[in-house]
């Protein structure tokens, strides 16, 4: 477990990388999105920070709250519903026609319902589209300014999905990986932790100095339950004086999450030439963390709630052998080509 002191201490210093950060947090009107983009504002010299989300009033509170941590920050509320996969590259687009490069994305969106397979405009499934392929469209639609990022300082550069990094199962079904046949809530989590977590690697391997993280943030007090109907919400509050024992603070894990954001321990696989660290140099004495292949510093990280690396070694070694980066990799691939954004439509 890292520290919650060496935690701070790092995060104390990203003002050294200096002003104008841009970071984008899709999920921030809430949340763990919401904890972390407030430590981003209060931690960072004049940033600039993009929140993405439905919830106009949400964003109009947190911009204010952001006002009061940091006066310079400058906090944009594009309002979207990003389980359509049209609606994430509207919002890339108008990112694209303001910034030139963007230091971070971190991905937040999600819900909990009991709902089971229900299909947005382009016949994906909403729930996989806001734990998987939306992450993966920002991600995608926005590594051009992810790389202008890398080749000026600071060189922070950097991707994080905040879903379930180190929860992955076995039993990855490769025969209906939309689960458009076998839907269920238990499968559908384990399908986007999957590939959520793969995809790391394979991003990482094409992007060497960019950093790709797919963390947990723990268990954590939001109002994710708010789609449940009320006798399940009524069973989480009958619960939750014994779950609060295991629960991380929110603002704990805003903290925690951040530092996942902009810690050098996380380091890409190709250092930045003019510089020896991307993000903020390893305070307290930490290494450069292990990455998804089990290699120091390989630029996908998969991190646990007290950021430390998570999952099971053996697992992934499984998942490996029988090509599941491939797999996730050339899947994505084939749904985005099959639903392109409109403007590269043929
Ligand atoms: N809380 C936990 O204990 C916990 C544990 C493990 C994993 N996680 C994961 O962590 C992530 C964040 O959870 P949280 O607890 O922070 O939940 P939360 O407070 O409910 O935040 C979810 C965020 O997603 C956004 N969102 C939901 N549907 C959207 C849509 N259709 N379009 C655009 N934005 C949408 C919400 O914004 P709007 O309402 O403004 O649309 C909100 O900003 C989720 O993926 C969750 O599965 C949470």
């Amino acid at each position: 477990m890292v520290s919650l002191d060496i935690v701070k201490e790092s995060n104390a210093r990203l003002r050294e990388l200096g002003p104008g950060l841009v970071a984008l947090f899709v999920g921030g009107t809430s949340g763990i999105g919401e904890a972390t983009a407030k430590a981003f504002v209060h931690h960072a010299v004049s940033p600039h920070v993009y929140l993405v989300g439905r919830s106009a009033s949400a964003a109009e509170r947190i911009i204010q709250e952001c006002k009061a941590l940091n006066n310079d920050g400058r906090v944009e509320f594009l309002q979207a519903d990003v389980s359509e996969l049209g609606e994430v590259d509207r919002v890339c687009k108008e990112i694209t026609s303001k910034e030139k490069h963007i230091n971070l994305i971190v991905q937040s969106q999600g819900n909990l319902t009991l709902a089971g397979r229900i299909e947005n405009s382009n016949g994906l499934d909403r729930k996989m589209t806001l734990n998987y392929y939306s992450r993966m469209r920002f991600i995608t639609n926005l590594l051009p300014l992810l790389k202008s990022a890398t080749m000026a300082p600071p060189y922070l550069s950097r991707s994080q999905s905040i879903l379930s990094g180190g929860t992955e199962k076995s039993g990855f079904d490769k025969d209906d990986i939309e689960l458009k046949e076998s839907y269920t809530g238990s499968k559908c989590a384990n399908q986007t932790i999957v590939m959520n977590t793969f995809m790391t690697g394979e991003y990482a391997s094409r992007n060497p100095a960019t950093t790709f993280v797919h963390s947990f943030p723990g268990v954590v007090k939001t109002p994710l339950a708010r789609e449940l109907p009320l006798w399940a919400r009524m069973g989480i509050t009958a619960m939750w004086p014994v779950i609060s024992l295991f629960a991380v603070p929110v603002d704990e894990v805003g903290e925690r999450q951040l530092y996942i954001a902009t810690s050098g321990v996380f380091a890409p696989a190709q250092k930045p030439k003019a510089s020896s660290s991307s993000g903020v140099p390893p305070v307290g004495g930490q290494e450069i963390a292990k990455g998804l292949d089990g290699n120091s510093g390989s630029g996908a990280y998969i991190v646990n709630w007290n950021d430390d690396i998570a999952g099971n070694q053996k697992l992934f070694a499984n998942y490996r052998k029988s090509g599941m980066g491939k797999t996730a990799w050339d899947h994505t691939m084939e749904v985005f080509q099959r639903l392109p954004p409109t403007d590269q439509k043929p």
